[in-house]
Protein backbone atom coordinates (compact mmCIF):
# COMPACT_ATOMS: atom_id res chain seq x y z
CA UNK A 1 0.00 0.00 0.00
CA UNK A 2 1.44 3.22 -0.78
CA UNK A 3 0.32 5.97 1.44
CA UNK A 4 0.91 8.81 -0.82
CA UNK A 5 -2.57 10.49 -1.85
CA UNK A 6 -3.92 8.95 1.03
CA UNK A 7 -5.02 11.26 3.85
CA UNK A 8 -5.46 10.61 8.49
CA UNK A 9 -7.41 12.39 10.34
CA UNK A 10 -5.97 12.25 13.93
CA UNK A 11 -8.73 13.88 16.36
CA UNK A 12 -6.77 15.45 18.94
CA UNK A 13 -3.99 15.29 16.54
CA UNK A 14 -2.06 18.78 17.96
CA UNK A 15 -0.04 17.80 21.33
CA UNK A 16 0.75 14.81 23.06
CA UNK A 17 0.51 11.33 21.87
CA UNK A 18 -1.57 13.11 18.71
CA UNK A 19 1.05 15.15 17.86
CA UNK A 20 3.34 12.41 17.62
CA UNK A 21 0.75 10.48 15.61
CA UNK A 22 0.39 13.22 13.45
CA UNK A 23 4.17 13.67 12.31
CA UNK A 24 4.94 9.95 12.55
CA UNK A 25 2.16 9.47 9.95
CA UNK A 26 2.75 12.44 7.75
CA UNK A 27 6.29 10.81 7.40
CA UNK A 28 4.96 7.69 6.15
CA UNK A 29 3.60 9.37 3.28
CA UNK A 30 -0.15 10.43 4.68
CA UNK A 31 -1.44 13.62 3.56
CA UNK A 32 -2.89 14.06 7.79
CA UNK A 33 -5.51 16.36 8.97
CA UNK A 34 -5.25 16.72 12.84
CA UNK A 35 -8.15 18.73 15.05
CA UNK A 36 -7.46 20.51 17.95
CA UNK A 37 -10.21 22.55 19.83
CA UNK A 38 -8.72 26.32 19.20
CA UNK A 39 -5.56 26.72 16.95
CA UNK A 40 -3.14 28.27 18.64
CA UNK A 41 0.92 28.29 18.40
CA UNK A 42 1.54 24.91 18.60
CA UNK A 43 -1.16 24.09 16.16
CA UNK A 44 0.43 26.57 13.72
CA UNK A 45 4.20 25.14 14.60
CA UNK A 46 2.98 21.48 13.92
CA UNK A 47 1.41 22.55 10.53
CA UNK A 48 4.91 24.00 9.86
CA UNK A 49 6.87 21.06 10.86
CA UNK A 50 4.85 18.83 8.50
CA UNK A 51 5.20 21.31 5.45
CA UNK A 52 8.37 21.89 6.16
CA UNK A 53 9.68 18.10 5.69
CA UNK A 54 7.36 17.94 2.20
CA UNK A 55 4.04 16.80 3.69
CA UNK A 56 0.89 18.01 3.64
CA UNK A 57 -1.26 19.10 6.15
CA UNK A 58 -4.76 20.94 6.75
CA UNK A 59 -5.64 21.30 10.57
CA UNK A 60 -9.42 20.95 11.88
CA UNK A 61 -10.82 23.09 15.71
CA UNK A 62 -13.55 21.05 16.28
CA UNK A 63 -14.64 20.04 20.03
CA UNK A 64 -15.59 16.29 20.54
CA UNK A 65 -17.98 16.81 23.17
CA UNK A 66 -20.27 18.86 20.41
CA UNK A 67 -22.03 16.34 18.26
CA UNK A 68 -23.84 18.64 15.62
CA UNK A 69 -20.43 20.72 15.47
CA UNK A 70 -17.98 18.17 14.96
CA UNK A 71 -20.15 16.79 12.08
CA UNK A 72 -20.65 19.56 10.83
CA UNK A 73 -16.96 20.08 10.43
CA UNK A 74 -16.29 16.44 9.42
CA UNK A 75 -18.87 16.47 6.42
CA UNK A 76 -17.36 19.54 5.45
CA UNK A 77 -13.76 18.70 5.50
CA UNK A 78 -14.39 15.09 3.70
CA UNK A 79 -17.60 15.68 1.84
CA UNK A 80 -15.72 14.27 -1.69
CA UNK A 81 -13.67 11.49 -0.06
CA UNK A 82 -13.78 9.89 3.10
CA UNK A 83 -10.32 9.65 4.94
CA UNK A 84 -8.39 6.61 4.77
CA UNK A 85 -7.24 6.41 8.13
CA UNK A 86 -9.11 7.78 11.60
CA UNK A 87 -6.88 7.67 14.75
CA UNK A 88 -9.44 8.67 17.59
CA UNK A 89 -7.26 9.85 20.58
CA UNK A 90 -8.73 12.85 22.43
CA UNK A 91 -8.79 12.24 25.84
CA UNK A 92 -9.19 13.57 29.37
CA UNK A 93 -8.78 12.39 32.90
CA UNK A 94 -10.22 13.89 35.90
CA UNK A 95 -9.16 11.17 38.82
CA UNK A 96 -10.75 11.08 42.18
CA UNK A 97 -11.93 8.04 44.11
CA UNK A 98 -15.63 7.33 42.89
CA UNK A 99 -16.72 7.89 46.47
CA UNK A 100 -16.07 11.12 46.32
CA UNK A 101 -16.71 11.34 42.37
CA UNK A 102 -18.86 14.45 41.38
CA UNK A 103 -20.95 14.22 38.30
CA UNK A 104 -19.02 16.38 36.55
CA UNK A 105 -15.89 14.34 36.64
CA UNK A 106 -17.74 11.70 35.42
CA UNK A 107 -19.61 13.37 32.54
CA UNK A 108 -16.83 15.21 31.57
CA UNK A 109 -14.51 12.15 31.28
CA UNK A 110 -17.17 9.68 29.24
CA UNK A 111 -18.37 12.86 27.18
CA UNK A 112 -14.84 13.84 26.06
CA UNK A 113 -13.29 9.88 25.74
CA UNK A 114 -16.08 7.70 24.86
CA UNK A 115 -18.76 10.15 23.52
CA UNK A 116 -16.07 11.63 21.34
CA UNK A 117 -15.56 8.83 19.62
CA UNK A 118 -19.26 8.41 18.69
CA UNK A 119 -19.51 12.04 17.84
CA UNK A 120 -16.61 12.34 15.63
CA UNK A 121 -15.85 8.80 14.28
CA UNK A 122 -19.59 7.32 13.24
CA UNK A 123 -19.87 10.73 10.61
CA UNK A 124 -16.56 8.92 8.54
CA UNK A 125 -17.66 5.55 8.76
CA UNK A 126 -20.78 5.81 5.78
CA UNK A 127 -17.91 6.89 3.27
CA UNK A 128 -15.37 4.59 4.30
CA UNK A 129 -17.57 1.61 3.77
CA UNK A 130 -18.66 3.10 0.55
CA UNK A 131 -14.77 3.59 -0.54
CA UNK A 132 -14.29 -0.40 0.97
CA UNK A 133 -11.69 0.44 2.86
CA UNK A 134 -9.72 2.31 5.69
CA UNK A 135 -8.18 2.02 8.71
CA UNK A 136 -10.01 3.19 12.28
CA UNK A 137 -7.69 3.43 15.10
CA UNK A 138 -8.61 4.36 19.28
CA UNK A 139 -6.54 5.20 21.32
CA UNK A 140 -7.27 3.50 24.47
CA UNK A 141 -5.25 2.81 28.34
CA UNK A 142 -3.92 -0.41 30.42
CA UNK A 143 -6.91 1.67 32.65
CA UNK A 144 -9.42 0.52 30.20
CA UNK A 145 -8.23 -3.63 30.37
CA UNK A 146 -7.52 -3.51 33.51
CA UNK A 147 -9.32 -0.98 35.60
CA UNK A 148 -7.39 1.64 37.76
CA UNK A 149 -8.43 2.66 41.00
CA UNK A 150 -9.27 6.33 41.05
CA UNK A 151 -9.79 6.15 37.71
CA UNK A 152 -14.03 4.49 37.54
CA UNK A 153 -14.86 7.42 34.97
CA UNK A 154 -11.53 7.11 32.99
CA UNK A 155 -11.46 2.93 32.83
CA UNK A 156 -15.39 2.57 32.38
CA UNK A 157 -14.21 5.32 28.65
CA UNK A 158 -11.26 3.39 27.92
CA UNK A 159 -12.97 0.48 28.80
CA UNK A 160 -16.08 1.74 26.59
CA UNK A 161 -13.72 2.29 23.69
CA UNK A 162 -11.88 -1.39 23.43
CA UNK A 163 -15.66 -2.47 23.80
CA UNK A 164 -16.56 -0.08 20.63
CA UNK A 165 -13.90 -0.92 18.55
CA UNK A 166 -14.51 -4.83 18.88
CA UNK A 167 -18.29 -3.93 18.15
CA UNK A 168 -17.14 -1.98 14.62
CA UNK A 169 -14.74 -4.55 13.54
CA UNK A 170 -17.53 -7.32 13.68
CA UNK A 171 -19.76 -4.89 11.49
CA UNK A 172 -17.22 -3.33 9.10
CA UNK A 173 -14.60 -6.31 8.77
CA UNK A 174 -16.14 -7.55 5.41
CA UNK A 175 -15.83 -3.75 3.66
CA UNK A 176 -12.31 -3.86 4.02
CA UNK A 177 -12.45 -1.56 6.93
CA UNK A 178 -9.70 -2.72 9.83
CA UNK A 179 -10.62 -1.04 13.37
CA UNK A 180 -8.41 -1.77 16.42
CA UNK A 181 -7.66 -0.03 19.41
CA UNK A 182 -3.67 0.52 21.01
CA UNK A 183 -3.70 0.84 25.03
CA UNK A 184 -0.77 2.92 26.39
CA UNK A 185 0.81 2.63 29.78
CA UNK A 186 2.00 5.34 30.93
CA UNK A 187 3.81 8.05 28.15
CA UNK A 188 5.51 10.82 28.87
CA UNK A 189 3.04 14.09 28.40
CA UNK A 190 1.05 16.26 30.21
CA UNK A 191 -1.27 14.17 31.22
CA UNK A 192 1.01 12.06 33.15
CA UNK A 193 3.63 15.09 34.39
CA UNK A 194 2.38 14.99 37.81
CA UNK A 195 2.31 11.23 38.57
CA UNK A 196 4.95 9.83 41.47
CA UNK A 197 7.51 8.77 39.35
CA UNK A 198 9.12 6.39 42.19
CA UNK A 199 5.83 5.06 42.84
CA UNK A 200 4.87 4.32 39.14
CA UNK A 201 8.35 2.91 38.02
CA UNK A 202 8.48 -0.46 39.94
CA UNK A 203 5.25 -1.47 38.75
CA UNK A 204 6.48 -0.94 35.33
CA UNK A 205 9.06 -4.08 34.05
CA UNK A 206 11.10 -2.08 31.70
CA UNK A 207 11.42 0.98 34.42
CA UNK A 208 10.47 3.72 32.66
CA UNK A 209 7.11 5.67 31.12
CA UNK A 210 7.16 5.53 27.39
CA UNK A 211 7.40 7.95 24.86
CA UNK A 212 4.76 9.73 22.58
CA UNK A 213 7.07 8.23 19.39
CA UNK A 214 6.39 4.51 20.84
CA UNK A 215 2.59 4.86 21.10
CA UNK A 216 3.26 6.69 17.11
CA UNK A 217 4.44 3.73 15.83
CA UNK A 218 2.39 1.00 16.63
CA UNK A 219 -0.20 3.47 15.32
CA UNK A 220 1.64 3.71 12.15
CA UNK A 221 1.89 -0.29 11.86
CA UNK A 222 -2.10 -0.24 12.10
CA UNK A 223 -2.27 2.49 9.33
CA UNK A 224 -0.14 1.36 7.29
CA UNK A 225 1.02 -2.50 4.76
CA UNK A 226 2.12 -4.77 7.34
CA UNK A 227 -1.26 -5.14 9.32
CA UNK A 228 -3.90 -6.13 6.58
CA UNK A 229 -4.62 -9.51 9.03
CA UNK A 230 -5.18 -7.90 12.09
CA UNK A 231 -8.52 -6.79 13.34
CA UNK A 232 -10.37 -5.91 16.36
CA UNK A 233 -7.48 -6.41 18.38
CA UNK A 234 -6.19 -4.35 21.59
CA UNK A 235 -2.18 -3.46 20.87
CA UNK A 236 -1.06 -2.65 24.42
CA UNK A 237 2.20 -0.07 24.26
CA UNK A 238 2.96 -0.50 28.34
CA UNK A 239 6.35 -1.62 28.94
CA UNK A 240 5.28 -4.85 30.53
CA UNK A 241 2.73 -2.85 33.04
CA UNK A 242 -0.03 -5.08 32.06
CA UNK A 243 1.02 -8.66 31.20
N1 LIG B 1 -0.19 9.83 28.64
C1 LIG B 1 -0.51 8.62 29.03
O1 LIG B 1 0.14 8.03 29.90
C2 LIG B 1 -1.68 7.89 28.42
C3 LIG B 1 -1.86 6.56 28.78
C4 LIG B 1 -2.92 5.86 28.22
C5 LIG B 1 -3.76 6.47 27.33
N2 LIG B 1 -3.56 7.78 27.01
C6 LIG B 1 -4.50 8.39 26.08
O2 LIG B 1 -3.79 8.95 24.99
C7 LIG B 1 -4.51 10.06 24.48
C8 LIG B 1 -3.60 11.27 24.41
O3 LIG B 1 -3.15 11.58 25.72
P1 LIG B 1 -1.92 12.54 26.03
O4 LIG B 1 -1.13 11.90 27.10
O5 LIG B 1 -1.26 12.97 24.80
O6 LIG B 1 -2.72 13.74 26.71
P2 LIG B 1 -2.69 15.31 26.47
O7 LIG B 1 -1.32 15.75 26.14
O8 LIG B 1 -3.40 15.87 27.65
O9 LIG B 1 -3.60 15.48 25.14
C9 LIG B 1 -4.99 15.33 25.20
C10 LIG B 1 -5.53 15.38 23.79
O10 LIG B 1 -6.95 15.28 23.86
C11 LIG B 1 -7.53 16.36 23.16
N3 LIG B 1 -8.80 16.75 23.76
C12 LIG B 1 -9.11 16.85 25.08
N4 LIG B 1 -10.38 17.29 25.23
C13 LIG B 1 -10.89 17.45 23.96
C14 LIG B 1 -12.13 17.87 23.45
N5 LIG B 1 -13.15 18.20 24.25
N6 LIG B 1 -12.28 17.94 22.10
C15 LIG B 1 -11.26 17.60 21.28
N7 LIG B 1 -10.06 17.18 21.70
C16 LIG B 1 -9.87 17.11 23.04
C17 LIG B 1 -6.50 17.48 23.25
O11 LIG B 1 -6.74 18.40 22.22
P3 LIG B 1 -6.53 20.01 22.39
O12 LIG B 1 -5.29 20.30 21.60
O13 LIG B 1 -7.77 20.59 21.80
O14 LIG B 1 -6.38 20.30 23.85
C18 LIG B 1 -5.21 16.69 23.10
O15 LIG B 1 -4.96 16.45 21.73
C19 LIG B 1 -5.70 10.26 25.41
O16 LIG B 1 -6.83 9.64 24.88
C20 LIG B 1 -5.27 9.55 26.67
O17 LIG B 1 -6.37 9.11 27.43
C21 LIG B 1 -2.54 8.51 27.54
Amino acid sequence: MNEKNRTALIIGGCRGIGREITLRLARDGFDVVPSCRKRGAEAEALLDEVRRAGGNCRILELDVRDRDGARRILDAEFADRAPDAVVYNSGIAKDNLFVFMDGEQWDDVLDTNLKGFYNTVQPLVFGMLAKRGGRIVAISSASGQTGQAGQVNYSASKAGLIGAVKALAREVGRKGVLVNAVAPGVIDTEMTKDLPKDMMLPLIPLRRFGSAAEVAGVVSFLCGPDSTYIHGQVIAVNGGLVI
